[in-house]
């Protein structure tokens, strides 16, 4: 595998430990020097913090994959993939991804780490349309095994399959959009957390730091074994069409409040409902459950074998 990195920021080096990590052989490439000499540092730097913690075997091994260059072309030549981790503004991706086309061959992937702009924004109009996508990680991907693809409608099938496939290589989980909405799965579920922390704060409900705490210690810890369908899916017996039920009337008030109006129709939480089933036949409801609870003891086992404190 060979994959450039395009933009040597935080996302840049963290894209570029993850591909190297897997074996990949990887060109960095960054329009000032002094970002090349930053970005020579950091992984380093990283490499052996992951070293240290166990999760990277042989960092000399890692960043002897890794090279750096100031010459675009140099960096993209014969890809299969370019990280594109260039600042968040898309006149600049516009003009990047106008040269990455005009460099690289036809099945290359061009992939975008942007968070909130489009690859139709980004290239409806370029050449290489039907090579660009999304490919918006979790900051930092070496850490948060995700990886969001975003395809234009001019997108090909082909390069979301192989965008899919290298990312999976290099031990990314893809999960492929079905269309493009802003900010993508990511910053839309933080979002919805963001926008009722900022009221909870303003309507002097609870302080920032007992917010956080709620989502550390609670939702958070618990998110990090299932999500937040699996979560209410587990929490109420007989699943997630009970709980719907039953909680349904007061979140829709809540949302009421907030000057939302999204209800749950049967028919959406019908379509939940057959989705988690399928997932997870009810009658293996307490096993589900008994393993949920041992994840998260294993969790707090990992954090130093005692129950975690504020
Ligand atoms: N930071 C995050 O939490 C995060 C998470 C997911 C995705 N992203 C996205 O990743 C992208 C990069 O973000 P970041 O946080 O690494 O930014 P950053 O500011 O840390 O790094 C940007 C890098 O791009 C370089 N650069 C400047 N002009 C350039 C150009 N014309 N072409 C190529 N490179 C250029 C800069 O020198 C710098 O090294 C953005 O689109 C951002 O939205 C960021």
């Amino acid at each position: 595998m060979s994959v450039a990195v395009v933009g040597t920021g935080s996302i840049g080096v963290a894209f570029a430990l993850v591909f190297a990590r897997a074996g990949a052989e990887v060109r960095c490439w960054d329009p000032l020097p002094e970002a090349i000499g930053r970005a020579r540092a950091d992984l380093a730097d990283k490499a052996a913090t992951l070293h240290r913690h166990g999760l990277l075997d042989d960092p000399d091994a890692v960043l002897g994959l890794v090279t750096l260059t100031s010459d675009l072309s140099t960096a993209t030549a014969g890809v299969e993939l370019v990280q594109e981790c260039a600042p968040e503004d898309v006149e600049l991706k516009r003009d990047l991804f106008a040269r990455l086309g005009e460099l690289t061959g036809p099945d290359t992937v061009l992939a975008s780490s942007s968070s909130a702009i489009s690859a139709s924004r980004i290239g409806h109009d370029l050449p290489a349309a039907d090579r660009i996508l999304v490919g918006h990680p979790g900051n930092p991907p070496y850490l948060l095994p995700v990886v969001e693809v975003v395809p234009s409608p001019l997108t090909r099938p082909d390069v979301v399959e192989r965008a899919s496939a290298t990312y999976a290589d290099a031990g990314l989980h893809p999960v492929r959009l079905r269309r493009e909405v802003e900010g993508f799965l990511f910053n839309r579920l933080q979002g919805a957390v963001l926008r009722e922390a900022y009221c909870l704060v303003r309507d002097g409900v609870a302080s920032v730091a007992d917010i956080d705490a709620v989502m550390r210690l609670g939702l958070g810890r618990r998110w990090g074994v299932v999500g937040p369908f699996e979560t209410v899916d587990l929490n109420t017996r007989g699943g997630i069409g009970v709980h719907a039920g039953r909680m349904g009337p007061a979140y829709a008030r809540m949302g009421a409040e907030r000057g939302q109006d999204d209800p749950w129709t049967e028919e959406l939480v019908a379509e939940v409902v057959r989705q988690r089933r399928e997932a997870m036949p009810l009658e293996e409801w307490e096993q589900r459950v008994r393993w949920r609870d041992e994840r998260l003891m294993d969790l707090i086992a990992d954090e130093g074998g005692s129950a975690p404190s504020a």
